[in-house]
């Protein structure tokens, strides 16, 4: 099967069953200062999950991009990729676990015809100090499922020491694992969710790839699996979906159920497609098949053997980086633009394993535009833009790697530690001087030098590396672990608040520098706010200090927000803008500040599209004020404001 048709059959299966199709979002989401890409399809869907309504009602499915940057150092494996599909369908309030079992084992057995004998679930155990009760339901309906077929499974209780049993016959097919697995939330499992956040037991979904297909729990061999099970990371069962019964919202005390039950379902679409062909190598599904034989070409080598590495980092990179960059990641330091900096070069350094030693990155990228140019019609609108800033990159990586290959070679030194004068142990270190300096000289991110040193046994002081950076102050800042362990602070209260100051400043500044000004980015953290927008100039004092003073006299007027559902047709009559036109599907919601009805209307003061929330009125916001205004790259500038 082909990923085209296994995505058209899934949207058409989910609007069969009554639900809105809905387009991905972009890979950057917009004012979720939790997490820099959009890694999982629910992402986009939050405000509806906390009870907002959708503007195409309760039943919604899309597939959506998503990037996963912690997984970066996994790819080079049978199933890891950074970027990929993610299809989905949700619940806002509406069917819950029942339709949901249902209509997957419909779907994965009955029409992609996945053999049950091969298919695996897990269940949420129960915890009662989160009140949170077993979930039996599910278990015993996918059993019943099973069952249904002819097929008598058993419910594991205890699989990460029991194994997969069978017992007189019956085999495991069901396991309850407890919320270190199956619980899911943006933050991971309930200890680490931040007051406010929602999340809930899941049931997930696996596929046995068969241990003669080379993974390494093979029975009756050193590896074999008596502990074997579903999520053991051996490779042989992979995760194809997990149905999240996003229920609960965390508080201080513990967990309070939220005012509606959703169900929140993502399944890897690559993954499937390899479970529908049942070929456990990811790898191997069409997608990838144009761009393995530009790498085939280039390098002279076949995707066999030891080479599978290399040509599966290159694959994944190179793919992840194009999607990024069609969604206005550029290569660079900061934040994101630094994933996709560390994508490519990452991917030109596996390249020399492959013996490809001149530029390749824009060539495969290439290969996967023509893929997926359908879907995704913005890789051919910014073909140009994508293959020039992967070679730019890829250029500036080349001119230096050889030379900080030698000097990363160079610099290893070896202690010795003898007793009585005889060696016992040899440590291989690699100074943090170094790291840095590889950094700053070569422009080896550090991952990428502590990648090179495990390769080759060698230990890296990484406190060292810290401490020549942070004293190196104007060196631009990477995208620091801090970044991750985010959550909606609070309640999100100032994160709304400056949501809305973001549309005043919108509209402020195309009324001060005019109606070129459009939104390129955004990004709202509880201290502030960051604004990207097109302009060519920086922007003079009396400019600031007129947008300011033309945002504070709205506040001052304590106008009204009003959200509306309308036709994308009506909004655009209306003269609302907004950022990715291409995301936004037939119904769409709005956001007016100010009574009048559509731009021009003396009383409205902004239209836009957006999925909210917002404040209801403006003098909650308090007063405005422009901290920063830089350039960000050509043509685009960047505000930093706050509300004091
Ligand atoms: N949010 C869940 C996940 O990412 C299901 O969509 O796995």
């Amino acid at each position: 099967m082909k990923v085209k048709e296994l995505r058209a059959t899934f949207l058409s299966f989910m609007e069969e069953k009554g639900h809105v199709i809905v387009p991905s979002s972009p890979l950057v989401p917009e004012n979720d200062p939790t997490t820099l890409f959009t890694g999982s399809g629910m992402q986009p869907m939050l405000p509806y999950l906390l009870g907002q309504p959708h503007p195409s009602g309760k039943r919604v499915a899309d597939s959506q991009k998503a990037f996963r940057s912690q997984d970066i150092e996994e790819v080079g494996d049978n199933r890891h990729t950074t970027f990929f599909e993610m299809i989905g369908n949700w619940s806002f309030g509406d069917y819950f676990k029942e339709e949901q079992i249902t209509w997957m084992w419909d779907f994965l057995v009955s029409k992609l015809k996945l053999d049950p004998e091969n298919f695996y679930l897990t269940c949420f155990i129960g915890n009662d100090s989160l009140g949170v009760p077993r979930d039996t339901y599910s278990a015993e309906l996918w059993q019943a499922f099973f069952k249904k077929k002819g097929i008598d499974v058993g419910i594991g209780e205890n699989p990460e020491k029991d194994g997969i049993r069978t017992i007189n016959g019956v085999r495991d097919h069901i396991f309850y694992y407890s919320e270190k697995k199956n619980w899911w939330s943006r933050t991971g499992a309930p200890a680490n969710m931040p007051i406010g956040e929602p999340g809930g037991p899941d049931t997930e979904m696996f596929y046995d790839f068969h241990p003669e297909l080379g993974r390494s729990c093979i029975p009756n061999t050193p590896f074999s699996g008596e502990f074997c099970h579903v999520n053991c990371d051996c490779g042989r069962f992979v995760e194809i979906g997990n149905n999240v019964f996003m229920q609960y919202k965390k508080t201080a005390q513990g967990f309070e159920e939220l005012p509606q039950m959703n169900v929140d379902h993502g399944s890897g679409l690559e993954r499937i497609c390899a479970a529908v062909n049942d070929d456990g190598d990811v790898f191997n599904i069409d997608i990838f098949e144009n761009a393995k034989k530009t790498i085939e070409n280039l390098s002279g080598k076949a995707y066999t053997g030891e080479a599978q590495y290399a040509f599966r980092v290159i694959l994944d990179h190179i793919r992840a980086a194009t999607f990024l960059i069609s969604d206005g990641v550029l290569p660079g330091n900061k934040d994101q633009s630094y994933f996709v900096r560390r994508l490519i070069r990452r991917a030109v350094r596996f390249a020399r394993n492959l013996d490809i030693h001149t530029n390749f990155c824009a060539e495969v990228a290439d290969s996967f535009i023509q893929v997926y140019k359908d879907e995704y019609t913005n890789l051919e609108t910014n073909k140009d833009v994508i293959l020039g800033e992967i070679t730019k990159e890829e250029e500036k990586f080349r001119k230096t790697l050889e030379n900080g290959m030698k000097e990363f070679e160079k610099a290893i030194i070896e202690i010795h530690k003898s007793v009585n004068g005889e060696t016992k142990e040899i440590i291989r270190h690699l100074s943090g001087r170094i790291a840095f300096d590889l950094l700053q000289s070569y422009g080896f991110p550090i991952e990428l030098t502590e990648e090179l040193a495990k390769e080759r046994n060698i230990i890296v002081d990484r406190e060292e590396f810290e401490k020549h950076k942070k004293e190196h102050s104007d060196q631009s800042r990477t995208a620091s672990a801090g970044k991750f362990k985010g959550g909606l602070g609070g309640d999100g209260e100032m994160e709304v608040k400056f949501h809305t100051a973001t549309h005043l400043l919108h509209q402020a500044l195309r009324e001060v520098l005019g109606e070129h000004v459009l939104q390129k980015g955004s990004n709202i953290t509880p201290e502030r706010l960051r604004f990207d927008f097109s302009h060519d100039a920086k922007m003079t004092d009396e400019e600031k200090k007129k947008v300011e003073n033309l945002i504070n006299s709205k506040i001052a007027a304590d106008l009204p927000v009003t959200r509306e559902e309308v036709s994308f047709e009506e909004a655009k009559a209306r003269g609302a803008i907004g950022l990715f036109e291409d995301k936004y599907s037939d119904v769409v919601s709005i956001y007016r500040i100010g009574e009048g009805t559509k731009r021009g209307d003396s009383n409205l003061y902004s239209i836009e599209f957006c999925g909210g929330p917002h404040v209801e009125r403006l003098g909650v916001l308090g007063t405005f004020k422009i901290q920063k205004e830089e350039a960000v790259s050509a043509g685009v500038r960047r505000i930093k404001a706050v509300l004091i």
